[in-house]
Formats: structure tokens, sequence, C-alpha cells
């Protein structure tokens, strides 16, 4: 095949586009995460206000991506050029979960980085439910929570503490038990979560997943469980259950089955079976160790500081539990009825 003219003028122009991509588009290419965090990696260089801590981000699903995937315009004249960089949106991939959250109450209200933080991220199951829900009370105090569901909600206090709020105001489903070890102290509840660093001290030698996995096979057995609450050894320590979900949706809202108490308080066979033991890493995220199916109804000696009235299995307690709930219910359901036919007009008084 002759190269004719045109070929030559078509091949030098497509050249010169590379080049000019080369040199006007610095951010792919040399601007990488090691170059970033050579400043950002290092608090006494930019101040703890623009740090990044780059483990906690390499560990996360973000990792690979770089910062420049959302930090685009991240280049070579930053930051000598003293140009702000653009604000970043999370819609240009997650655009699933913006479409579900803007069809929520909470559009418009508070953004994705009002709840999470961008360099840390992490999947629901590796995040505590406790954590779950510091991400709510910045915005909705405590307080104010426990005093407006226990309007119809018996113990909110308590259903706070062991539900993590998207639990009821998401259409998450598929919830499980996750049992967390902590200590007896005031945060927002009376416990407070045990850090990795605290159990290790407690572990010593041993890997702080085999406190309770005493064996070390990676699955937490009711007989393991037993052993944990009735040592002497980790009287200071206890293990607490949350209800949280395994996916997160984001369309929050006031659902309706969330009134009703046996979504949650059912009992059969398939009530509670699933749980977990999760441990904190160093990082702040969690790993989940399994536990043996029906160990939460256990409540005597396996679970003693959860107990889901209604699912044990334990006749007599339930009997009770199922008394309390009748009992229960005759406020929340006239209550809550009527708060439901008047909604319209509240909304419209705030
Ligand atoms: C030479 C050190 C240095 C490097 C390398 C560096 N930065 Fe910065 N960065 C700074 C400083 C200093 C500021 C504060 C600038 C200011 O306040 O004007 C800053 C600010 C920022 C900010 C927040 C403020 C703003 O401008 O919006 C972001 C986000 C940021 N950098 C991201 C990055 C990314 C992503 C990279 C890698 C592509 C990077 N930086 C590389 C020093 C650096
Ligand atoms: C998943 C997207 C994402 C990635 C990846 C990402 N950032 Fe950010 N970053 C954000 C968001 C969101 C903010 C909040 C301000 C905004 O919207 O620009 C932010 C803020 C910052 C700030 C300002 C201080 C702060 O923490 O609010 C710095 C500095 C920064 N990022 C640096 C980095 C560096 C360095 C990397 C890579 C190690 C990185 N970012 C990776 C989303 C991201
Ligand atoms: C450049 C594309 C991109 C951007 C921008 C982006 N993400 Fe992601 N994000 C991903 C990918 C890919 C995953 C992993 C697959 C998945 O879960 O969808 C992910 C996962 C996540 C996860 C789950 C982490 C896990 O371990 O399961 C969260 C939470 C998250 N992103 C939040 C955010 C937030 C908040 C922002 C904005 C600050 C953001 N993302 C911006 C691509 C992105
Ligand atoms: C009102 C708080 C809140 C807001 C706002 C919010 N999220 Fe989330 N999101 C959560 C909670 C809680 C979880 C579960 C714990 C976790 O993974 O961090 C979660 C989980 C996720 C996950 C993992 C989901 C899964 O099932 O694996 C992604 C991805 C995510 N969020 C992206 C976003 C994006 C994108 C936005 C903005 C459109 C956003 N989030 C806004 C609270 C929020
Ligand atoms: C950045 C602040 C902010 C954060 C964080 C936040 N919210 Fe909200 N939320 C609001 C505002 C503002 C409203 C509307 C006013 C009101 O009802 O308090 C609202 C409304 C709501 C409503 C509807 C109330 C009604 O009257 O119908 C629910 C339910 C809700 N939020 C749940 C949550 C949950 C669950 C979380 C955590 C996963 C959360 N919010 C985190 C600001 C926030
Ligand atoms: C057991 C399920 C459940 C849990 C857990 C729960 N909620 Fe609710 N919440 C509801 C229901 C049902 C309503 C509707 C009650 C009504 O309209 O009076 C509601 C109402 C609300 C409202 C609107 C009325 C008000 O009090 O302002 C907000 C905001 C709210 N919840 C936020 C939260 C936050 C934040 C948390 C966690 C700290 C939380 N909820 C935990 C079920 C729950
Ligand atoms: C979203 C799930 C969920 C819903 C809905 C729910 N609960 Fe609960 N409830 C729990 C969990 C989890 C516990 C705490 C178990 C523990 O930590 O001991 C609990 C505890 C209780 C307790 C206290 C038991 C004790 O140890 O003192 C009572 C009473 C109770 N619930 C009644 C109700 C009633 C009545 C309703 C309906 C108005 C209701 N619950 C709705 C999950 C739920």
């Amino acid at each position: 095949m002759k190269i004719k003219a045109k070929h030559l003028v078509f091949l030098f122009f497509m050249y010169f586009l590379a080049f000019i991509a080369l040199v006007a588009v610095p951010g792919g290419w040399a601007a990488d995460t090691d170059h970033c965090l050579m400043c950002h990696g290092d608090a006494g260089m930019v101040g703890e206000a623009l740090y990044v801590d780059g483990d906690k981000f390499a560990a996360t699903r973000h990792g690979d991506m770089g910062c420049v995937a959302c930090h685009e315009d991240a280049g070579y004249e930053h930051p000598d050029d003293g140009m702000a960089l653009a604000a970043v949106n999370c819609n240009d991939c997650h655009f699933d979960v913006e479409k579900e959250y803007n069809a929520g109450i909470h559009a418009g209200l508070a953004s994705c980085n009002d709840c999470h933080e961008p360099h840390s991220v992490r999947g629901p199951t590796e995040v505590s439910g406790y954590d779950m829900n510091l991400m709510c009370i910045g915005c909705h105090s405590v307080s104010r929570m426990v005093d407006s569901h226990n309007r119809w909600l018996p113990q909110a206090g308590l259903h706070i503490e062991a539900v993590p709020c998207i639990t009821c105001h998401t259409d998450s489903e598929e919830v499980v038990i996750t049992w967390y070890l902590v200590k007896q102290k005031q945060a927002y509840g009376d416990f407070v979560l045990m850090s990795n660093e605290e159990l290790q001290e407690v572990a010593g030698e041993r890997s702080i997943t085999e406190l309770v996995d005493r064996d070390g096979d990676g699955h937490v057995s009711l007989a393991e469980l037993r052993a944990f609450n009735t040592a002497r050894e980790f009287r200071g320590l206890h293990l607490v259950g949350m209800m949280t979900p395994e996916q997160v949706s984001h369309n929050f809202q006031v659902l309706d089955n969330r009134w009703d108490c046996t979504f949650c308080h059912a009992s059969g066979p398939e009530a509670m079976q699933v749980s977990y033991l999760a441990f904190p890493r160093g990082d702040g995220s969690f790993k989940r160790l399994d536990v043996e199916r029906g160990a939460a109804l256990d409540a005597l000696y396996g679970t003693p500081n959860f107990y889901m009235v209604g699912a044990t299995r334990n006749k007599t307690m339930d009997i009770l539990g199922a008394m309390i709930i009748a009992g229960g219910l005759v406020l929340p359901v006239g209550h809550g009825t009527m708060r439901f036919f008047t909604r319209k007009n509240r909304q419209g008084g705030h």
C-alpha cells in the first residue's frame, strides 16, 4: 500500500493530539496516589485538617482507584496554583445509590460525605452498628430520638442501642445479629466498643479472635460463647448484640412495617438464627466470624446481654415476653394509627 500525503497529515495530526493530551491533562498519569500522599500522608506537612491516612485508604474498595479518581482536577499545578479543587461527586460512580437516596425523605438534607468519611469507606458488614448510629446522631440527637420513639416504642433507649437507625429507616430487610465486644462505660449508651488495641492487651500472645474462638477454627460455637461468658479472666468484657443490615439501601423513610414489633420479635425456627461476632481491626473497621446458628436464642449462658423477647428457647421467658409485647401493643397500635392518619398535618406544622 502506498502511503499518501493525506495519511501522513492524519498521522501527524494524531501525534499532535496525543502530545496535547499528555501536556494538558496531567491528572491521570503524573499525579498518582503516592505523589499525593507525600504531602497529605504527613500531618506535620499539611496539618491535621488536610491529612489523609494512606494505609486506611489503601485498604478500602476505593484504594485501587487512587486519589485522582475522585479529585479529578488535582494535577501538576496543585497546590501551587492556589486553586480550590472541585467538590467530589460520588454519583459519578454510585448512581444507583444516588437515585435511591434522592427518592427518600433525606434528599438534599444530608450529602454522602455527611455520613461517610470518604477516605475510609467500608461496606455494612465491616462497619459496626454503633458507628452506623454515630452517622445519624450528629444531626438527630440521641436524647431527642429516645424521647420521640418512647411515645410508641417501649425501652426506646435499649432499642436504639440494639438496632441501628438504618435498620428501621431504610428498607434494608435482611438483618442479622452482630455481637461486639464491649466494656461498661458511658458513651451514648451504657457500653463502649473495645478497640483492637485494648483487646490485644487482654489477649496477650493470642490473636484477639481467640479470646472467644478458642480453637482458632474461624467459627464461634455455642460452647465457646458460653466459655467466654463464664470465664473469670474476662469479667470486664461483655458481648452485646445489634440487629445489623447485610446490605444497606439508601431510601431513608419512616416505614410502616417497622411499627410492627413482630418484624423483629418473631418466634419459630427462622427467628434470629444467623449471627456473627465482629472483631475490631486496627484501622477501625471490623472483621466478622460466624457464630453457630441459633446461638442468639440461648439468652441464659450464650448471650446473657441480649434477650430478644418472643424468640428465646426458654418457654417461660417467651410467654412472659409475649405478654410484654401484647401489653405494649395496646398503646402503640392505637397511638400509631392516630399518628399515621395525622402525619400530613404534622409535616405541615413543622
Ligand atoms: C506538594 C504537596 C502537595 C501535593 C503533592 C498534593 N497536595 Fe493537595 N494540598 C496541599 C496543600 C498545601 C493544600 C492546601 C492548599 C490551600 O489551602 O490552598 C492542599 C489541598 C488539597 C485538597 C483540599 C483543598 C482544596 O484545594 O480543595 C485536596 C482535596 C487535595 N489537596 C488533594 C490532593 C490530591 C488528590 C493530590 C494528588 C493528586 C494532592 N493533593 C497532592 C499540598 C499537596
Ligand atoms: C471516593 C472519592 C475520594 C477519593 C478516592 C479520595 N477522596 Fe479526598 N475527599 C473526598 C471528598 C468527598 C472530600 C470532601 C470535600 C469534597 O467534597 O471535595 C475529600 C476531601 C479531601 C481533602 C480535604 C480534607 C478533608 O479530609 O476533608 C484532602 C486533603 C483529600 N481529600 C485528599 C485525598 C487524597 C490524598 C486521596 C488519595 C489518598 C483522596 N483524597 C482520595 C473524596 C475522595
Ligand atoms: C470513580 C468511581 C467512584 C467514586 C467517584 C466513588 N466510588 Fe465508592 N465505590 C466505587 C467502587 C468501584 C466500589 C466497590 C464496588 C461497589 O461497592 O460498588 C465502591 C464502594 C463504595 C462503598 C462500599 C465499600 C465496601 O467496602 O463495600 C462505599 C461506602 C462507597 N463506595 C462510598 C462512596 C462515597 C461516599 C463516595 C463519594 C465521596 C464514593 N464512594 C465515590 C467507586 C467509586
Ligand atoms: C444519612 C447517612 C447516609 C448518607 C447521607 C449516605 N449513606 Fe451510604 N451508607 C450509610 C450507612 C449507615 C451505611 C452502612 C455502613 C457503611 O457501609 O458505611 C451505608 C453504606 C453505603 C454503601 C455500601 C452499601 C452496601 O450495601 O454495600 C455505599 C456504596 C454507600 N453507602 C454510598 C453512599 C452514597 C454514594 C451516598 C450519597 C448519594 C450515601 N451513601 C449517602 C449511611 C448514609
Ligand atoms: C447532615 C444532617 C443529617 C444526618 C447526618 C442525618 N439526618 Fe436525618 N434528617 C436531617 C434533616 C435536616 C431532616 C428533616 C428534619 C427533621 O425531621 O428532623 C431529617 C429527617 C429524617 C427522617 C424523617 C423524619 C420525619 O419527620 O419524617 C428520618 C427517619 C431520618 N432523618 C433518619 C436519619 C438516619 C437513620 C440517619 C443516619 C443513618 C440520619 N437521618 C442522618 C438531617 C440529617
Ligand atoms: C425499631 C425501629 C426504629 C429505630 C431503631 C429507630 N426508629 Fe426512628 N422511627 C421509627 C418509626 C416507626 C417512626 C415513626 C414514628 C412516628 O411517626 O411517630 C420513627 C420516627 C423517626 C423520626 C421522625 C419523628 C421524630 O422523632 O422526629 C426521626 C427523625 C427518626 N425516627 C430518626 C431515627 C434515628 C436517628 C434513629 C437512631 C438513633 C432511629 N430513628 C431509630 C422506627 C425506628
Ligand atoms: C427492628 C427490630 C425491632 C422492632 C421493630 C422492635 N424491637 Fe423490641 N427489641 C429489638 C431488639 C434487638 C431488642 C434488644 C435485645 C437486647 O439487647 O436485649 C429489643 C428489646 C425489646 C424489649 C426489652 C427486652 C428487655 O430485655 O428488657 C421489649 C419490651 C421490646 N423490645 C418490645 C418491643 C415492642 C413492643 C415493639 C413494637 C412496638 C418492638 N419491641 C419493636 C428489636 C426490635
